[in-house]
């Protein structure tokens, strides 16, 4: 697999454009890999060799950034991406996370302690099986651990090459701005997607910066998506998804955004990446933009 997948500039992924993070170039529309796993993001995923072809299928329609977290499972999503992926093609950037604990299924609670955040890089490396993590983010700030011991290993951990690029989870533009005093930050990565627009601010720091912006959750068209609202009217006159339309609108936003669609099904897979080709005009953005 990894051998046989060539940059194919013709692939429907390839039209939403490129960002660079770190030494690699990747093409915007990513994969996010959450979803390759149980119910409440615990466990196994029901259809595992579904969620095997899922991975390939995203590299073979031209994704090269893949996102994951140590606690998606935990360990099943990494453990799924180096089955479908090892020995990865060199285009092809992992970024994980870590940061957040797991008792059982939906419960996340953050752990921020250095020596804690130390393990799960060495951890995910092993997982992953590689020499470095292209981009490792810490998931969340633990309010017990003072921020900057939590991004100072970060960047101790970069400085020993077991770490490409640095990114945050969720935090408040002040938040990056401590953070930026300790450690370069290439990624943020937030909640934000057509309905959901809490983190607007947090996008236009990013954009005025030049840092990737990761939007969480962004194919979530919610009621815009129903019969006579501004989603399934532009699917009408396009002959899209409401994915697609929700997708496109974020990589038509800013240059910086790096939507991370997850799926467990090839099929709902395919549907994503043809959101690279959808142009949205400038009035279907602005209602688009308006509707939230
Ligand atoms: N940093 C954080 O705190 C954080 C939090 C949450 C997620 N994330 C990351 O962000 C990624 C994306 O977020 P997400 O998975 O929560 O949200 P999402 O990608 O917006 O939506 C995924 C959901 O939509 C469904 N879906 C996907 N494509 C579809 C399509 N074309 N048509 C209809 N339904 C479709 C999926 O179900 P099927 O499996 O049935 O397709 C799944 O239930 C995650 O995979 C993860 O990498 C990060």
């Amino acid at each position: 697999m990894a051998d046989s997948n060539p940059v194919d500039t013709e692939s429907p992924n390839h039209a939403s454009g490129t960002f660079t993070i770190g030494d690699k170039t990747v093409h915007r529309l990513g994969f996010g890999a959450m979803r390759l796993t149980g119910k409440g993001i615990w466990g196994e995923p029901t259809d595992r060799a579904e969620c095997v072809r899922v991975v390939r299928r995203a590299v073979e329609l031209g994704v090269d950034l893949i996102d994951t977290a140590d606690s998606y499972g935990p360990y099943v999503s990494e453990e799924i991406i180096r089955e479908a992926l090892h020995p990865y093609p060199d285009q092809v950037l992992v970024a994980t996370k870590a940061g957040l604990v797991r008792h059982g299924p939906d419960v996340w609670l953050p752990v921020g302690r250095p020596e804690y955040l130390r393990q799960q890089v060495e951890m995910s490396l092993r997982r992953l099986g590689l020499d470095r993590i292209d981009l490792f983010q810490l998931h969340r700030i633990d309010p017990k651990v003072p921020a900057e011991d939590q991004v100072g290993e970060l960047a101790t951990l970069q400085e020993e090459g077991k770490i490409g690029s640095i990114g945050l989870s969720e935090v408040t533009t002040d938040e990056i701005d401590a953070a930026r005093k300790v450690a370069e930050i290439a990624t943020v990565q937030n909640l934000y997607n057509l309905t959901n627009r809490k983190a607007e601010d947090v996008v236009d720091y990013c954009t005025r910066e030049g840092i990737g912006f990761i939007p969480w959750f962004p194919i979530d068209a919610g009621k815009l998506a129903q019969p006579g609202g501004p989603v399934a009217e532009i699917v009408d006159a396009t002959g899209t998804s409401p994915a697609q339309v929700a997708l496109a609108w974020l990589l038509q936003r800013a240059q910086i955004i790096l939507p991370i669609p997850g799926t467990s099904s090839v099929a709902h897979l395919e549907d994503n990446m043809g959101a690279a080709r959808l142009r949205l005009t400038k009035e279907q953005m602005a209602a688009l933009t308006d509707a939230a």
